[in-house]
Parts: C-alpha cells; sequence; structure tokens
C-alpha cells in the first residue's frame, strides 16, 4: 500500500524518492495540480495510504504578477488534495515556508508554531492559504514548514547559482539584512520520515539549526571551497527584487525535537556536506 509523491521531479520530490524506494513517485507529466478535476482520478490509480505533496509555485518574483496560477497551485491545489485525502480517510503531508512570517519588522528570535503568520509575498500568502486549507481539513494531516532549500535534484537552488557565478567570474551581490536558516533537502527529508514515523499530526517547523544572512551563507560556501571571487553584501532596498523578502524568518524546532528527539544539524555542517559531495561528484 503505497505512499505517493506529488511534485517528485522537484529537490525534495526527488529526495523523497530516493529515500523511500517503495513510494510511487508522481512528477508533473503524470499529476499536474493545475488540473484538479483530474486528480481523483489520476490518485485513485495508485491507491495511495499516504500522499505527500512537494509540489508549490515556487518562483517567487513571478507570483507578484502571477497570482492566480500561485494560488491555485500553492491554495487550490492543497485544498483539493486535502478533500481527496479526508474521503479516502488518509494523510496527507504537506511542505509550506518560512515566507508565512516576515511583517514582523522587528523580530530577531525563532518562530514558533504558535506565532502569528504575516506574508509579505504573494507566494508567502498562497503557501499560508494552503496550510490552512490542509490543516482545517483534517487533523490526521500534517504540515511542515522549512527554508531556503538546497540538495542535489531538481532544476537549482542558492548554492548551484552562486557557484555558476563564480565560475562565470561575475561580481557577486548579496542581500545581507536577510536572516534565515537554509535546509539541507536530505536533511528535511529525513525529518518528514521521522515526523511520520512517530505519527505526528498538525503543523512543525524544521530547518537546519542557527541563523547566518545570504550573503554570510555566500561567503561561507566560497571560503570552504576556498575560492576567489568578488563577493560583497548588499540590501534589500538596492537588489529591489520584485517580491518582499522576511527581514528576518528563522523557525524553532522545539516541536520537531520534542516530538522526535532527533538532532538537528547546524547551517554550516550541513552545507559543508553538500558541497564536498557537489565537488566529488564534478570529479567523476
Ligand atoms: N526551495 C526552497 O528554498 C523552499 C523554501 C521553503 C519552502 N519550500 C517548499 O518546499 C516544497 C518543495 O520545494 P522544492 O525546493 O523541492 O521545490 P522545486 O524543486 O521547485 O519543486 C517543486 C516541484 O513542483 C512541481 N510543480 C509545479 N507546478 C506544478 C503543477 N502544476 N503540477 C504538478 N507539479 C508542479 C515542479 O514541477 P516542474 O519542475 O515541472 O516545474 C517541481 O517539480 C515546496 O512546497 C516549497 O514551497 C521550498
Amino acid at each position: 500500500m503505497p505512499t505517493v509523491i506529488l511534485g517528485a521531479g522537484g529537490q525534495l520530490g526527488s529526495q523523497l524518492a530516493a529515500l523511500w524506494p517503495e513510494a510511487i513517485p508522481l512528477p508533473r507529466s503524470r499529476c499536474d495540480l493545475g488540473q484538479l478535476e483530474t486528480l481523483p482520478g489520476v490518485l485513485d490509480e495508485t491507491e495511495p495510504t499516504l500522499l505527500v505533496n512537494c509540489a508549490a509555485y515556487n518562483q517567487v518574483d513571478r507570483a507578484e504578477v502571477e497570482p492566480v496560477a500561485a494560488w491555485q497551485i500553492n491554495a487550490l491545489a492543497p485544498r483539493a488534495l486535502a478533500h481527496y485525502c479526508r474521503e479516502r480517510q488518509i494523510p496527507l503531508v504537506h511542505i509550506s515556508t518560512d515566507f508565512v512570517f516576515g511583517r514582523d519588522s522587528q523580530r530577531s528570535t525563532p518562530y514558533s508554531e504558535t506565532d502569528a503568520p504575516g506574508p509579505l509575498s504573494v507566494y508567502g500568502t498562497t503557501k499560508l492559504a494552503g496550510e490552512h486549507f490542509v490543516l482545517a481539513a483534517s487533523e490526521q494531516n500534517l504540515v511542515i514548514r522549512t527554508c531556503g532549500l538546497y540538495g542535489h535534484g531538481g532544476t537549482g537552488n542558492f548554492v548551484r547559482t552562486m557557484l555558476r557565478l563564480a565560475r562565470e567570474n561575475k561580481s557577486i551581490k548579496v542581500v545581507n539584512d536577510q536572516t534565515c536558516a537554509p535546509t539541507s533537502i536530505r536533511d528535511l527529508a529525513e525529518a518528514i520520515d521521522h515526523l511520520i514515523a512517530t505519527r505526528a499530526t498538525g503543523l512543525f517547523h524544521f530547518v537546519n539549526s542557527g541563523a547566518i544572512t545570504w550573503y554570510e551563507f555566500a561567503r561561507e560556501i566560497f571560503s570552504f571551497l576556498k575560492l576567489n571571487v568578488d563577493l560583497s553584501p548588499t540590501t534589500s532596498r538596492e537588489f529591489a527584487a520584485p517580491a518582499q523578502r522576511p527581514p528576518y524568518s528563522v523557525l524553532n524546532c522545539d516541536r520537531y525535537h520534542h516530538q522526535t528527539e532527533q538532532a538537528i544539524r547546524d547551517i554550516k555542517s550541513a552545507l559543508h556536506e553538500y558541497l564536498t559531495e557537489l565537488t566529488t561528484r564534478e570529479q567523476h
């Protein structure tokens, strides 16, 4: 009786598919969350006992000009999945984001699950709506918020972008006024596994431990790899991305720790492991 992974072509979906060889991975080509009317038929063919939704409209800046598309994938699709699961009495695991926070410009301590959200962007708002739909549909459901993901699958991430810019010998400016906790997809996938194994339900935070700005994170990448790069800090105002990001969105993971009794790796250790693996892969 299978676990079904939606959004299986993405970073997290592909990592979970590797962790759970018995699961059925459904990439967008097999299950398009933009086609809500086809979902029950496609899903029934797999006879799921657990659905894990890793699909999302993740283009944070583009969502500002495509709010309907973002709402469709981040809010209406999770709602449809939650209704599907409720009718068949199976649990839904859904992934959300630290971008549900940010409105509190003075915040400097990690947010817990009981803190009131306050998104600044269309992406954050639609993800928050998705959380509410999933949690309102059934007490069996599980929502996990995370942040700044990087791993080997999917089409790209911040670390790979930094390395590409360095290879192109570009001057790199990175914001130094957004503090968060970038997280290894491998650690997140294992955390999801622990939460499911301990029958967790409701809302949980999971990120690697510590706090860092994106500029500091980029500096750590280049310093660990001993790359001489023209890197300098900038501000969100100067960078002027279309979507506003949280100035501080570190997540408190005490609830995860109490539920699973698992330790959480710190940001730099997880990053160093990933960078070591990336460079080893490139040499082969
Ligand atoms: N990435 C981050 O930094 C980050 C941070 C916090 C939270 N999250 C959350 O973590 C989860 C996993 O993120 P990720 O990094 O693995 O994202 P990802 O690599 O961008 O993967 C998302 C997947 O969703 C798929 N998708 C998009 N629209 C779809 C549709 N209409 N139907 C079916 N699938 C669709 C994408 O397919 P295509 O490849 O075909 O587009 C992609 O495979 C998401 O819920 C995201 O919101 C991510």
